[in-house]
């Protein structure tokens, strides 16, 4: 049985595949509609979301299937004491596939191993969010064409940002991929992934400046400082307004710069930027239900 736990678990191919079929899905959406008649989609989330759920259950319902679940931990056993192993073997019981979110690094992976369903990472804690990177390649495929030779600024908070590990990792395997990684000291981004971009040969840089290297990017991946991941409130005060992206520091930038954000976003990008042909965040969202339509289909196993 197939999981997605981690973004790594696809292939460069698997993931060329499930574009396509994302794309096919946008063209021709009638053709999808009854392919999951009679299945069952289970939100497990234990943190809160607006995106991950609600567009993995329109996904669900545009395929002909229906959704069941829960949108915060207070409202599950988990309340109780009751394990995510517990859990999942129970809801497996009623679902053909689970979106598990939790805040603990980790869970979806152990819930793998005891689900007798598919289960998909719908966020684990600081760590990984491989359906947001999905979505996040549908989005640079459709916006750049391609996902070599290009140079990428990851700004925020690059230590908890867990759509920002999942997009490094998936973006490390493409050819001439060049990372910036625009952060204030102490949100910089985690020792083990500088670790690995390091011994696969991988062109990164750090800085703190975003206006200073905004001419060489083509992509800008825009990230909220993650509030719920700090141990104080007054750190999170002093860094929270660290970056907040206007229509004058997009002066020196690329006519054709895509600018990303997971959303949902706080104070780092000014609404002035929204009407901006190079903002991609609100397409971001309609690109998510399309790929997560997609991955449902093949983790189902459904043509
Ligand atoms: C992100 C997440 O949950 O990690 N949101 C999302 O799923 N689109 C980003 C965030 O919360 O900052």
């Amino acid at each position: 049985m197939k999981h997605l736990i981690d973004i790594l678990d696809l292939s460069t191919g698997e993931i060329d595949k499930l574009i396509e079929k994302a794309n096919d899905i946008i063209e021709h959406p009638e053709a999808y509609a009854e392919k999951c008649a009679r299945k069952k989609l289970a939100t497990l989330f234990f943190e809160p979301s607006t995106r991950t759920r609600l567009s993995f259950e329109s996904a669900m319902i545009e395929l002909g299937g229906s959704v069941i679940g829960f949108s915060e931990a207070n409202s599950s056993s988990a309340s109780k004491g009751e394990s995510v192993s517990d859990t999942v073997r129970t809801v497996g019981c009623y679902a053909d596939i689970i979106a598990m979110r939790h805040p603990k690094e980790g869970a979806p992976m152990i819930a793998s191993m005891h689900s007798p369903v598919p289960i998909i990472n719908a966020g684990d804690g600081g760590h990984n969010h491989p359906t947001q990177t999905l979505t996040d390649l549908l989005t640079i495929k459709r916006e750049k064409g391609r996902f070599d030779n290009l140079v990428v600024g990851m700004c925020g908070d690059l230590k908890f940002g867990r759509t920002v590990h999942s997009l490094i990792h998936a973006l490390s395997r493409y050819e001439k991929v060049k990372f910036v990684m625009i952060s204030p000291d102490e949100l910089c981004l985690p020792e083990y992934i500088k670790t690995e971009l390091e011994s696969a040969n991988i062109e990164y840089s750090e800085t703190k400046d975003l206006e200073s290297v905004m001419s060489t990017l083509d992509i800008l991946y825009m990230t909220r400082v993650q509030r719920e991941r700090f141990f104080n409130e007054a750190d999170y005060i002093r860094l929270k307004d660290s970056y907040v992206l206007t229509p004058e520091k997009l002066e020196t930038a690329k006519k054709d710069l895509a600018i990303m954000h997971p959303l949902p976003r706080v104070n780092e990008i000014s609404c002035g930027v929204d009407d901006d042909d190079r903002a991609c965040y609100f397409k971001q969202v309609l690109n998510g239900k399309f790929i997560r339509m997609a991955l449902i289909l093949k983790l189902l196993e459904v043509d």
